[in-house]
């Protein structure tokens, strides 16, 4: 079996959807809350530690019977179980999709070719808990015999983001081993770390699925360089390097020892694999247990997913709801905006699952889209991001829905902060809702000629996603909702959201304009690239 394949705009829903959104799409939501008392409730799902509140939406109980008609009518139910039951549905790629059997019980059975993935899983997994374990309570000694005190993760794209911004959220797990993260090939970004490290006590982590990829050879290469440039040998290298990839051959080539190298699958893939090996850097700097509990939470939402019904599942509530904004008011962007610091990374690390998997145009027919599929993602946590750029999401002319993630408790307790933190974080959403009249402006006495300026329409959807507390387990589950959410939203959009081909082009041409700046080959370019590689040739040396 395969995905289903219908065209959403064919649908009898769509259809519903187009003419209901011309008698709607002028309607306040103030005028919304003040028709039905209920409405806060009924657009409200708790669950776990989790508190969705959706009513802060364009939407009414139509809309959302029309959005819920339409998932049924794409056949969702039936992906969802096809993407579980382990079926090559990264068609392109001829793949399954079996990220969630990564974060799955021991005795659950995800078959892969008919062959249960589980006993694999677990030996990795054991063998993580084992490499971290000894290298936290130090028995895993360095060439000099002294303990490890940091940990370099070197990889790009879901190689180093998830790691990158899961490690960042959760430092207040963290034990005392100093984490860094080297991604970009420019150089100044290895050397900045290099500056910090030790090579006696620096445990380096090579993370890359296909140990192919140009930026993590060249900073692994450079590194490499270094640490035997210091008092360290060839010998040495067995006990500081590690290496997570599917690409065992390419790893050994590299130098690292046989059982340094932590296996993964072409089943997972990149921006969908923190989950894995590929976040042994996270085990290493908040212990194996904390990295088990996150991958406990992504579980727990997985069966959220998987089993409960459509309206009251959290991923797809959201999926359906982006969905009426990108297809209906043709809205581009949306923002996600954590009110914790600890979350500054996590739409950075969004912009890839989201952008990289629905970034597409081409349906699973394989005929060009005539449709908005992928949302462009971008924020930065509140409250700083208020006082950057709220301006235009309050007053400006676009249309920006905006996710709004919340913690009801700090992890450090300071009460008189989390206060003032959630006052700000529930002040925004009701001000986006409500706006400011014209009637209110003039009651705060504004000179006649600022009126109009201080005027807001309000109107600006928002969902609230209160979670208890930031731990590794809801962490977990935050993260496994948007990767669901991501999933739906593909289903709906009639593409193929597991395989990213967009990226290969720009990398295709590097590789030749690298050749020329060596001097080995010549091609012809426009003239525009010519004259900046002229202008890069003379100057660079
Ligand atoms: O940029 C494309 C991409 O393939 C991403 O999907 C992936 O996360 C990243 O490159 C890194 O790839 P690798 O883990 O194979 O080095």
């Amino acid at each position: 079996m395969s995905l289903p394949k219908i065209n959403p705009i064919n649908t009898n829903s769509w259809n519903q959807l187009e003419k209901h959104f011309d008698n709607i799409k002028n309607s306040h939501m103030k005028e919304l809350f003040a028709l039905d008392k209920q409405r806060a409730n009924k657009f409200t799902i708790k669950w776990d530690d989790f508190y969705i509140d959706f009513s802060k939406n364009r939407i009414t109980e139509d809309t959302f019977k029309y959005l819920l008609e339409l998932a049924n009518e794409v056949k969702l139910e039936e992906a969802i179980k096809s993407q579980f039951s382990g079926e090559i549905i990264n068609k392109t790629e001829g793949r399954a999709v079996l990220h969630t059997a990564l974060r799955a019980p021991q005795n659950a059975t995800f078959k892969v070719n008919g062959v249960n993935v589980m006993p694999e899983i677990y030996e990795v997994k054991n063998k993580i808990k084992t490499i971290t374990n000894n290298i936290v309570n130090g028995h895993r000694k360095g060439f000099t015999n002294k303990a490890f005190t940091d940990v370099v993760n070197i990889g790009i794209g879901g190689s180093d983001l998830g790691p990158a911004m899961v490690v960042d959220a959760l430092q207040y797990y963290k034990n005392h081993l100093k984490t860094h993260f080297v991604s970009n090939v420019d150089g100044d970004h290895v050397n900045e770390i290099i500056k910090k490290l030790n090579p006696e006590t620096t445990l380096f982590v090579i993370v890359s699925k296909t140990f192919t990829t140009q930026e993590t050879l060249s900073n692994a290469n450079t590194i490499k360089a270094w640490f035997l440039n210091s008092n360290a040998t060839q010998k040495d290298i067995a006990k500081h390097f590690v290496a997570v990839s599917t690409n065992i051959e390419k790893v050994k080539n590299f130098g690292i020892d046989e059982t340094n190298i932590f296996p993964m699958w072409d089943w997972v893939g990149g921006r969908f694999s923190l989950w894995s090996a590929v976040g042994l850097t996270i085990s290493l700097a908040i212990g194996y247990t904390n990295f088990d509990a996150l991958l406990k939470g992504a579980n727990k939402m997985d069966n959220h997913f998987k089993t409960q019904e459509l309206q009251n599942n959290i991923p797809v509530v959201l999926a359906l709801i982006s969905v009426w904004y990108n297809n209906f008011f043709k809205a581009e962007t949306e923002a996600i905006i954590p009110y914790s610091q600890y979350l500054n990374q996590l739409a950075t690390y969004l912009q890839q699952g989201i952008m990289e998997s629905n970034g597409k145009s081409v349906d699973r027919n394989g005929n060009p889209i005539n449709y908005q599929t992928g949302t462009i993602i971008w924020g930065e946590p509140g409250t700083n991001s208020q006082h950057a750029f709220f301006q235009l999401i309050h007053q400006g002319t676009k249309l920006i829905p905006a996710d709004f993630i919340g913690f009801v408790k700090s992890l450090h307790g300071n009460q008189d902060h989390q206060n003032k933190l959630t006052s700000n974080f529930l002040a925004q959403t009701e001000a986006l809702l409500n706006g400011k009249t014209t009637d209110e402006v003039i009651a705060e006495g504004t000179s006649k000629d600022n009126i109009p300026y201080k005027v807001f329409k309000g109107n600006q959807p928002t969902n609230t996603i209160f979670i208890d507390k930031l731990t590794p387990e809801s962490l977990g589950k935050l993260i496994a909702m948007y990767e669901h959410k991501i999933f739906v939203q593909g289903i709906i959009w009639n593409i193929y959201s597991y395989d990213q081909f967009g990226v290969e082009l720009g990398k295709q041409l590097a590789t030749k304009i690298l050749q020329e700046i060596d001097q080995k080959t010549n091609i012809e370019h426009d003239s525009s690239t010519q004259n900046l590689l002229n202008h890069y040739k003379k100057g660079y040396k």
